[in-house]
């Protein structure tokens, strides 16, 4: 595994995250992913309050067995550990729980879950612009001087509302936001199902390539789509991966892919990835997987290159 210094912190160069966690990944299930992923180096978890509380609610199941498993390990001090608050409840209009009460419960709840008293990012996983964004980087400030988190981040924010809250941060001397989370893959995605979700544009990379802000994407691998088209073609794809990605477009990127594939000798999975880990800004694609042989393309990327050629060639920016 490659790693990166994220403020001063080693951080594995894929993350690992966690979405259905106690939910659809049932604890014992989790915890032989966590161990495959640990085992290969892997030290970057990605969780939310929220996750493991889609399929039954449970109150944040995710964190809890993320809590659990490194109490297990003892590993938290190795573990770059990011967390996100602030998710509407769901089943509700999805606009982000911002105020200073919501971020202050939604925070100590996940220290708690997470069997620690300092995350290393927290990121609020969702806006509402209904708040001025100096309300909000003040509220967050109160988590930082507090001790909850070294760093925050911004999931689904625009392009225009990062800008802005980072330049009130610079302006009052707050903590700014250190990285951005929105939807990025080298298959690009369709409408997403919840309009409150956002995916990286050719503005939000301008933006990350001019300030060199850490992105790191979530559905980095569009749900599987290019490794599933790659084994069985349209009939492997899940009603997600279908869905989201299955266009002409992304099946002339597959294309290309399997041709730098062939000469490379690398998966296009692996490929999918590295043609993230190699945009001009530091970026850690967040992976899923529900079972541990879903992880061999990850483990391939985690020491692999490919060149700014092949990149371009795959699919150019
Ligand atoms: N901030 C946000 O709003 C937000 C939103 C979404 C996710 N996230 C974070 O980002 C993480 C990654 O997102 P994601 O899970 O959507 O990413 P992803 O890696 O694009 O998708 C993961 C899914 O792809 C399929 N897959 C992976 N490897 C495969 C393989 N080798 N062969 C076939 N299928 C494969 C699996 O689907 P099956 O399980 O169906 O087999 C797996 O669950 C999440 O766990 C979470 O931590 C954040």
């Amino acid at each position: 595994m490659k790693y990166i210094d994220i403020a001063g912190k080693k951080a594995a160069r894929i993350a690992f995250g966690s979405t259905n966690f106690g939910g659809s990944v049932e604890e014992g299930r989790a915890w032989e992913l966590l161990d495959a992923y640990w085992q290969a180096g892997g030290n970057y978890l990605d969780t939310a309050h929220v996750y493991g509380d889609f399929v039954t609610p449970k109150n944040g199941e995710s964190e809890k067995v993320i809590g659990r498993w490194m109490a297990r390990m003892h590993n938290r001090e190795k573990v770059f550990l990011s967390t996100k608050g602030a998710h509407h409840v769901l089943g509700t209009e999805p606009v982000g729980r911002l105020s200073r009460e919501e971020l202050k419960r939604d925070s100590s709840k996940s220290l708690e879950a997470l069997q620690t008293d300092c995350v290393d990012i927290y990121w609020l996983h969702r806006d509402n612009p209904a708040y001025e964004v100096g309300e909000v980087m003040e509220n967050l400030q109160a988590l930082v001087e507090k001790g909850v988190t070294r760093l925050i981040g911004a999931s689904n924010w625009s392009t225009e509302r990062i800008c802005e809250a980072n330049a009130y941060a610079r302006a009052h001397g707050l903590t700014p936001f250190y990285g951005n989370q929105p939807q990025f893959s080298l298959a690009i995605q369709g409408k997403p199902d919840d309009s409150s979700l956002v995916s990286a544009d050719a503005r939000m990379l301008k933006m990350h390539a001019d300030t060199q802000m850490l992105m790191t994407p979530y559905s980095s691998q569009a749900k599987g789509f290019l490794t599933r088209y790659d084994v069985k073609g349209e009939e492997g794809l899940g009603e997600k991966a279908r869905r989201r990605f299955l266009t002409p477009e992304n099946l002339a990127i597959y294309a290309r892919c399997k041709e730098v594939s062939l000469r490379t000798g690398l998966s296009v999975g692996a490929l999918a990835l590295l043609w993230l880990i190699k945009q001009p800004f530091p970026l850690v694609p967040l992976v899923g997987a529900s079972r541990p042989e879903q992880l061999g393309q990850v483990f391939e990327a985690a020491d692999a290159d490919i060149t700014p050629a092949d990149r371009d060639y795959i699919r150019r920016i």
